[in-house]
């Protein structure tokens, strides 16, 4: 019952945590593109526009104006933005806890990476979250001056998202790994929209009502911020949709492709970011960081490829007895050794598997304690098992590399589950 309900909270978070975070990655974007396509206003200009955009979407004719300092008057209704951020913050961290935090064995600790409590697991994800907001927080406070200092700020922050990647991935399992670093960045997101943005344009309304000159800082910091905002939002959803691909997280050389992959994400951003101002000629060429982008998502391409030593494990086994434990079958394909290879399999998956896909449990739907089902399933035990690795999920039952060729030689052999279970 517990499992059945926390996957109904599971999906239902998941589902609101994509809407939200659709409508304020939506906003956040649309605004950047906004700031960077304003133009001059044509002829006087009494109300000291900084800048105007027309547009045409949906039908209608639109006409968007910035200001420099106090509008002459707000008309209507003021619009804010941040429900969005804090809904994306507040779903996102029920979510890693209903996924994560409340049964850290299953997808946090890995004891092949790191043997933590379950209690230590959820502290270290606590006191990360928060350690890598207050570093952000130090570099911004120290670096960053008013209007500049961004290049010198932009390196140190990757170098601490650099550093919190790398403790993730020496503490938690690979897919908790990518998802806490994302997670920790995203944090460091809406803190910037809760602690900066929204009280700095708190203040700049409340000059305004009370008839004062606006103070320009507020205002340039919450830009600094939303800027930073911007450069954070490919390499977080990199992360959050990472979790599906186990020959990413589950690779040994995992923190150099979360690495190239978030900063192949973050110049792919600036590629748009320029690509904005030079339409209107302000920006030099945005081709080229679209270019590094790719170019490093192809590197991660490549170190992600399974090595010569790799594949030639999952090759057909042509000599059995290399394949270790068990009878010594006789070479070639035998009916003893597919009935050895049968009964072997069985064991080795009633050792690893049943637990997560038996009678009790069937993660994602995946059942496989009959022979039935488990021919039925052949391919992608195959794959999960011995060409992405993902499975058994974290490794928690410790499956050795002798094991994966064994289910890949099985495989290989036409899967035979033709013996006595
Ligand atoms: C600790 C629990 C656990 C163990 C042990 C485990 N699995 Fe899984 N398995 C899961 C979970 C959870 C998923 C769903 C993963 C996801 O959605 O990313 C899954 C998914 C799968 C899938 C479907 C993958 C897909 O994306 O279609 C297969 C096949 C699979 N497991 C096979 C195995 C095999 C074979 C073993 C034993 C070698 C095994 N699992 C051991 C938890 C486990």
């Amino acid at each position: 019952m517990e499992i059945f309900l926390f996957d109904w909270a599971n999906l239902l978070l998941r589902w609101l945590h994509v809407i939200v975070a659709v409508a304020w990655i939506g906003a956040s974007f649309y605004f950047v593109f906004l700031d960077l396509s304003l133009v001059s206003p044509k002829g006087d200009n009494p109300d000291k526009v900084a800048g105007e955009l027309w547009a045409i979407h949906g039908g209608g004719f639109y006409h968007a104006r910035k200001f420099i300092g106090a509008p002459p008057y707000i008309g209507g209704h003021l619009h804010w933005f941040y429900w969005e951020s804090y809904f994306t913050w507040i779903t996102g961290f029920l979510l890693l806890s209903v996924s994560y935090l409340w049964n850290p064995s299953s997808y946090l600790i890995d004891p092949s990476v790191a043997a933590l409590t379950e209690g230590q697991a959820v502290v270290i994800v606590i006191a990360m979250l928060l350690g890598f907001m207050l570093v952000y927080e130090l570099i911004c406070r120290f670096a960053a001056k008013p209007g500049k200092g961004d290049g010198l700020v932009a390196v140190l922050v990757a170098v601490a998202v650099v550093a919190a990647a790398a403790i993730a991935t020496e503490l938690f399992s690979g897919r908790a790994a990518f998802l806490i670093t994302g997670a920790m960045m995203a944090t460091v997101m809406s803190s910037n929209v809760l602690f900066w943005i929204i009280p700095g344009q708190k203040k700049m309304v409340a000059q305004l009502q009370a008839g004062e000159a606006l103070d320009p800082l507020p205002g340039i910091i919450g830009k600094q911020r939303s800027v930073h905002n911007t450069y954070f939002t490919l390499p977080v959803v990199f992360t959050m949709l990472s979790n599906h691909y186990g020959f990413i997280t589950g690779h040994e050389d995992r923190l150099a492709l979360l690495v190239l992959i978030m900063v192949g994400g973050a110049l792919i951003r600036h590629f748009f970011v320029q690509m904005h101002g030079h339409k209107l000629g302000r920006h030099g060429h945005p081709w080229p960081y679209a270019l590094a982008g790719v170019v490093l998502l192809v590197a991660a391409v490549v170190v992600s490829a399974p090595s010569a030593e790799s594949r030639a494990a999952t090759q057909p086994a042509t000599q059995p007895a290399a394949i270790g434990g068990g009878p010594t079958p006789q070479a070639g394909s035998s009916p003893s050794l597919e009935t050895a290879g049968a009964l072997r399999i069985q064991k080795v998956m009633a050792q690893h598997c049943l637990q997560c896909h038996g009678v009790d449990l069937q993660m994602k739907n995946v059942r496989l304690d009959s022979p039935e089902l488990l021919k039925r399933h052949a391919l992608s035990v195959y794959q999960q098992v011995s060409v992405l690795r993902a499975m058994p999920m974290n490794n928690v039952t410790q499956m050795t590399n002798e094991e994966r060729q064994l289910v890949a030689a099985w495989f290989k052999a036409g899967a035979p589950v033709d013996a006595e279970f």
